[in-house]
């Protein structure tokens, strides 16, 4: 099979690696790619946001898959696009990516469907949404309805927070086109969850569980990031509460979008608030999470390019997945100092052949390109996923620790505490 990967994060890093690997895949190309994608397919000089030229480059080439790592393509109509011209394709169509690309259709298809999410008001007023916030009190959560790259949703712990997230979003506009509609909901308390699955249309198939730590410094502080660090299993997804999942939120959401005429295919990443009161969705992502992707990929052991091909064709029901069981992974972001705030970019990365010598340590690609010399430059915030494999989520984050150790970049830090809930409970139950 001839395959294009569309991105240029570690998540696409992750995805070429585990497609590189399969007997089925004969050539692999990404578009755009980075450095490290490089030493596993052929990088393209096409971004991923020039769907004129990603559907040209696949109907020449005669791609027999595009598999799509980010939503913004997605959400704009790729899928759509490969599928009009004959090209088969992972990822959902513009109608089903919707439930990242509006915050308010998912939180009313939530509502329409009984599935269970926190309370919620949808504005685009900015006097209309202050009034609802100055009702509700704090703390609360202020998001844009669009796509804002990660970065249009405030957790307000004080009432003032929160009127100035919808003066930012709606006055300043902070998010642009994005911002112009906010939904405010009511803040949950409990553990936040990654949960995926891969959706054909009418069945799911659920991934292994995952977390993520998305705040920027150790102890879960500071700024909200993309995700500094990652690991799986998640201790908190017990096979009880996965039931739960599937039953509660997964099944319902796949049900009610073929029911609404926008049929889900592709990954689907439910963001989840484990509360006391059960699963409850806290948004729906369209495609892999980044840096959970990593992690996913290094315990898959099926073969995943077949299980692709059978999401886009509607086979899933015929489709089982290996994990390592035995096996945890976890990833350390190495990020550009600054980030999520300004950051130097071009710094020079040195040592990673070094740092990946241990068998149990892949090291992902984020944000690199090289000079004309051949030296590694950061190019991104995010710029290395640092992930290894262990018995427990301990060893995982021992082996990844040392290899960030042995990377040269005085440029760049990472969190130090990846994993730490999960080594906690590890501790706990000995
Ligand atoms: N790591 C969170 C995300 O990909 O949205």
């Amino acid at each position: 099979m001839r395959i294009l990967v569309i991105g240029s994060g570690g998540r696409e890093h992750a995805l070429c690696w585990a497609i590189a690997a399969s007997p089925l895949c004969e050539a692999l190309f990404c578009a755009p790619g980075n450095a490290g994608i490089a030493e596993e397919a052929d990088c393209l000089d096409i971004a991923a946001d020039d769907l004129d030229a990603i559907v040209g480059f696949a109907e020449r080439e005669s791609i027999d898959l595009v598999v799509v790592g980010p939503e913004a393509p997605l959400v704009a109509g790729l899928a759509d696009r490969l599928e009009a011209a004959g090209v088969r394709v992972f990822g959902p169509s513009a109608a089903a990516a919707a439930l990242e690309g509006s915050k308010g259709f998912a939180k009313d298809l939530c509502r329409k469907y009984g599935i269970p999410t926190a309370a919620y008001g949808r504005f685009t007023e900015a006097e209309a949404a202050k009034a609802y916030i100055r009702a509700q009190g704090a703390p609360i959560v202020v998001k844009a309805d669009g796509l804002a790259a990660g970065k249009g949703v405030t957790v307000a712990h004080t009432v003032e927070e929160a009127l100035a997230a919808v003066d930012a979003a709606m006055g300043a506009g902070a998010f642009g086109a994005a911002g112009a509609e906010l939904v405010v909901e009511a803040f949950m308390e409990g553990e936040e969850l990654s949960f995926f699955a891969l959706v054909d249309g009418e069945v799911a198939l659920p991934l292994a569980s995952a977390q993520d730590h998305k705040a920027a410094y150790d102890g879960d502080q500071g700024p909200n990031t993309g995700g500094m660090g990652a690991y799986s299993p998640a201790p908190v997804c017990t096979p009880e509460l996965e039931r739960r999942i599937v039953a509660e939120i997964l099944e319902p959401t796949v049900k009610a979008m073929a029911a609404e005429g926008r049929p889900y295919k592709g990954v689907l990443f439910i963001g989840l608030m484990v509360t006391d009161e059960g699963p409850k969705v806290v948004e729906y992502n369209v495609r892999f999470g980044d840096p959970e992707c990593q992690v996913l990929m290094m315990r898959l052991k099926s073969d995943l390019l077949p299980a692709l091909v059978a999401t886009a064709d509607g086979l899933l029901k015929t489709t089982d997945l290996r994990w390592w069981d035995d096996e945890a992974a976890l990833s350390v972001v190495m990020a550009a100092e600054g980030y999520p705030g300004a950051y130097e970019k071009n710094t020079e990365i040195r040592g990673l052949e070094a740092a990946a010598e241990d068998p149990d340590v892949t090291i992902f690609h984020a944000g690199t390109g090289r000079d004309a010399d051949g030296a590694l430059r950061a190019t991104g915030g995010r710029v290395l996923n640092v992930t290894a494999r262990g018995a427990s989520v301990a060893a995982a984050q021992a082996a990844a620790y040392r290899a960030v150790d042995r990377i040269d970049w005085p440029q760049g830090f990472c969190r130090r505490d990846i994993g730490w809930r999960a080594v906690t409970r590890e501790q706990e139950t000995g």
